[in-house]
């Protein structure tokens, strides 16, 4: 085996178990939380090492509100014509709702990059609004991979 190689994964394997390098640069993700809509603490989430959430959501129950909200300026999907600058990336496709479970952390790709909260997958695609209604595009999945700030999440604990 290569010795540098041998090095490095014993260095990594060290810093994960004992001394706290799987701490995450970015603030709590639940920070994020719209608290406006429910309560948190009913959520079903744990913490893992470094910036890994495992979050337990409802996908469509009651009105599809488990989502996350980004702002067009704050993302790399280009603002629609005539669009306000917020939209939402809802968990459920609202023509055909089937309610799932869904880990929402890995189901919308979140990420932390530079001690900021990203999500980088739209399987149902994103809702955004104009002066005449709402409208949602890339309901295929094809914005997957575009990176957006969260500025706000919300989940549909399963108790509901
Ligand atoms: C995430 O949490 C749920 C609920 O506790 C659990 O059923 C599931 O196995 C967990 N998933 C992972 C990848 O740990
Ligand atoms: C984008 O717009 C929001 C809401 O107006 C604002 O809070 C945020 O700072 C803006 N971001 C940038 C990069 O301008
Ligand atoms: C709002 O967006 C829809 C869909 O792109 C478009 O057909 C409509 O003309 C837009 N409304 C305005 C006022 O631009």
């Amino acid at each position: 085996m290569n010795y540098l190689l041998f090095f490095l994964l014993v260095t990594v394997t060290i810093c994960q178990d004992e001394y706290g390098c799987e701490d995450c640069e970015c603030p709590d993700l639940f920070d994020k939380y719209d608290s406006l809509v429910g309560d948190k603490s009913s959520v079903l989430y744990t913490k893992e090492a470094g910036c890994v959430y495992n979050i337990t959501c409802m996908t469509s129950i009651p009105y599809h509100w488990t989502l996350v909200m980004f702002h067009f300026n704050d993302s790399e999907i280009p603002l629609p014509d005539n669009a306000f600058d917020y939209a939402l990336a809802r968990a459920s496709n609202i023509e055909a709702p089937i309610d799932l479970i869904v880990n929402i952390f890995e189901f919308f790709g979140m990420v932390c990059e530079n001690s900021e909260w990203y999500f980088t997958k739209y399987p149902h695609g994103i809702s955004y609004r104009n002066s005449t209604g709402e409208y949602i595009i890339g309901a295929d999945g094809e914005l997957d991979g575009k990176k957006s700030k969260i500025d706000e999440f919300y989940c549909t604990p399963l108790s509901k």
